[in-house]
């Protein structure tokens, strides 16, 4: 009997550990949001972006919550509330995935959301240069 109990309790860590491993870090990882239209897929201002500003705003002032609260401090969407989701954060490390990504495909999403995932818009609480700044932050220090 108390083995039982021993052996569920084991069976059951090692779940929970299975699945948090899994949640972020994932590679390649699939990807529900849709292509931004033509030309601004293409669009590419992260030439005299500021990626120290980029880096607050994803670490801590982003509204309504700082980005890193999903896609994780080291980028790979394992974020506390990223694990939650379905579909999982973007996986910024994952070059797989990411070589579909462009800097112009990361602006429109920030600003607009990506419908039917947890990604919401964030064209109300910050400015163009602000979303150049975070998208310049994310591909110089996770994007491979
Ligand atoms: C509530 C959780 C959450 C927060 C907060 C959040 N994201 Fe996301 N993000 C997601 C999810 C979920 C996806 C969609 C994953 C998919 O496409 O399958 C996503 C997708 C993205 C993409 C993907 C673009 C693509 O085409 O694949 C980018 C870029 C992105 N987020 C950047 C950000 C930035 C920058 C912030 C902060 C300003 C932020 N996210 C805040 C959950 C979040």
């Amino acid at each position: 009997m108390k083995k039982a109990l021993i052996l569920s309790v084991l069976v059951i860590f090692s779940l929970v550990a299975v699945s948090s491993s899994f949640a972020g870090g994932q590679c390649p990882q699939p990807r529900k949001t849709k292509a931004a239209p033509g030309g601004v897929a293409g669009k590419d201002d992260t030439g005299k972006a500021d990626a120290a500003n980029g880096e607050k705003i994803y670490t801590k002032t982003a509204k309504p919550m700082a980005c890193k609260m999903c896609h994780g401090d080291a980028g790979d969407g394992g974020g506390k509330l990223g694990k939650a989701l379905k579909p999982s954060p973007r996986n910024f490390t994952c070059a797989e995935t990411m070589k579909d990504v462009s800097a112009g495909q990361m602006f429109h999403i920030i600003k607009n959301g990506s419908a039917g995932t947890g990604m919401v818009a964030h064209g109300k609480t910050l400015k163009d240069n602000e979303i150049w700044d975070v998208v310049k932050y994310i591909r110089s220090t996770f994007v491979k």
